[in-house]
């Protein structure tokens, strides 16, 4: 079933989940592969890249920044996406990046390093989130930019930029990224001090594409020096399975009585595995199996079963490697016995939607008690079946969507999301796949 064309959708209780299954490509590398595709020198591949809204946006953007992007049949194994670099020219009309705040953000970056004048627009959730974090270091580095009150729509004006050093003053591997890409148009080095290591896939690919980087511990955390002036070689990229859409999967079979699911090919970055950690804290039966690195990413099949589960505190240090998890870990710690403390997770309030207020109110909508702070949040678990039975409203957030739509499969009662169509931006393959493993969400 697609569900880009439904409106609500609804969740129910079938039997166990069972089989295999392959997660989409992952979000982050997908959009990273077609944005240094499109500055490199030569034809970069691309395979296994994820093909929702959210990354045909940041293609589509390529296109009109000058670069040539092609999906080809390619062989059994899926499409291949040829990607052409070219200097970056203005585009005719404003870029539009849909929801997606990493698409809008990293090519505002290299947009800026390049020499671009161009509009930044996005859907209205993405026109609430704060692009000031990403507007001030780039400004530092001598971007013209002029935003809306920190906001979208962002105006960018060409001008020279020189390298800085920043401190990261959130952990964000969106202005990680955006620096990091901006920098490679910069004259001089940049130098990038993070406390708290975010997702290194910028860092990663980078290499892979032939620039001269150094990444040195520092502290808890990193420091990252890039020269300027730099060009990037094609490259061939292998895009594993987003870790992020297969929690959807792991969760579902954790909290289905009778499941055993396998999950190929997903990305184990460390530091995007903190959701799998804290399953296995909470006492699930979730392994990593045949643990390779593909493309200088570390890859495994992932095996879940359901669980018994007991609440537990998850610490603010963990933030940066689940933090797109927290609404799917919720749902499974509704069903977990005693409290589960969720803490440091005020960048929640700048996702798609303030994600501890959409969460707190499906929750509540489902019978589940849960209390909030400003940076954290404490699911009352019921060590068992959730009760369910309600109607949660998604604000624009795929990953509310998903993960309520996980909770009814395992929940007493139905579960119903008000618009499933957010699904589509990244994991349009989401309701097949559960069907295929014998879950029942329907219209
Ligand atoms: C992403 C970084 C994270 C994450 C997002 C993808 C990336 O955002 O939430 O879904 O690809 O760099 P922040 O950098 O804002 O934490």
């Amino acid at each position: 079933m697609s569900v880009a064309a439904v409106g609500g959708l609804v969740a129910r209780r079938a039997g166990a989940l069972q089989g295999e299954a392959v997660a989409p490509g992952d979000k982050s590398i997908s959009h990273r592969a077609l944005i240094l595709g499109a500055l490199a020198d030569g034809e970069t591949t691309a395979s296994g890249l994820l093909e929702g809204h959210d990354v045909l946006r940041t293609a589509a953007a390529m296109r009109a920044l000058g670069a040539q992007v092609e999906r080809d049949l390619g062989d059994a194994t899926g499409p291949l996406w040829r990607i052409r670099g070219a200097k970056w020219r203005d585009p005719e009309r404003a870029l539009y990046f849909g929801n997606s705040g990493t698409g809008c953000r990293l090519v505002l970056g290299a947009a800026a390093g390049e020499g671009v004048s161009a509009s930044f627009d996005g859907d209205q959730s993405l026109r609430r989130r704060p692009m000031t974090r990403i507007a001030e270091p780039l400004v530092a580095m001598g971007a013209s930019i002029d935003s809306n009150g920190g906001r979208l729509p962002i105006r960018l004006d060409n001008s020279a930029l020189r390298g800085v050093e920043y401190r990261l003053p959130v952990a964000s591997a969106q202005v990680k990224s955006a620096i990091l890409l901006a920098a490679l148009g910069a004259t001089g080095a940049t130098t990038i001090i993070e406390p708290t290591p975010s997702r290194d896939h910028t860092e990663r690919m980078l290499a892979a594409f032939g620039a001269n980087l150094e990444v040195t511990a520092e502290g808890g955390g990193r420091r990252i020096r890039i020269e300027g002036g730099q060009r990037l070689k094609a490259a061939g990229v292998d895009v594993p399975g987003d870790p992020s859409s297969a929690a959807f999967l792991a969760a579902a079979a954790v909290l289905t009585p009778g499941s055993d699911v396998l999950i190929r090919n997903a990305l184990v970055n460390p530091l995007r595995a903190g959701f799998y950690e804290t399953l296995r804290e909470m006492g699930a039966d979730v392994e990593f199996i045949s643990e390779r690195i593909v493309c200088g990413e570390p890859v495994a099949d992932i095996r879940a079963r359901h669980s018994r589960l007991r609440g537990v505190k998850v610490p603010g240090a963990r933030a940066a490697s689940m933090i797109d998890e927290y609404p799917i870990l919720s749902v499974v710690a509704a069903f977990a016995d005693g409290d589960t403390l969720i803490e440091g997770v005020e960048e929640l309030r700048v996702k798609e939607s303030d994600r501890l207020a959409a969460i707190e109110a499906g929750l509540g909508a489902n019978g589940i008690a849960c209390e909030s702070g400003p940076d954290w949040l404490c699911v009352k678990g019921r060590g068992g079946a959730a009760p369910g039975g309600g109607r949660v409203e998604t604000r624009l957030d795929h990953r509310i969507a998903m993960s309520f739509l996980i909770m009814g499969l395992a929940s007493e009662r139905p579960v119903a999301i008000d618009d499933a169509s957010m699904i589509a931006t990244s994991y349009p393959e989401f309701a097949a796949t559960l069907a295929g493993l014998g879950a029942y969400i329907g219209a």
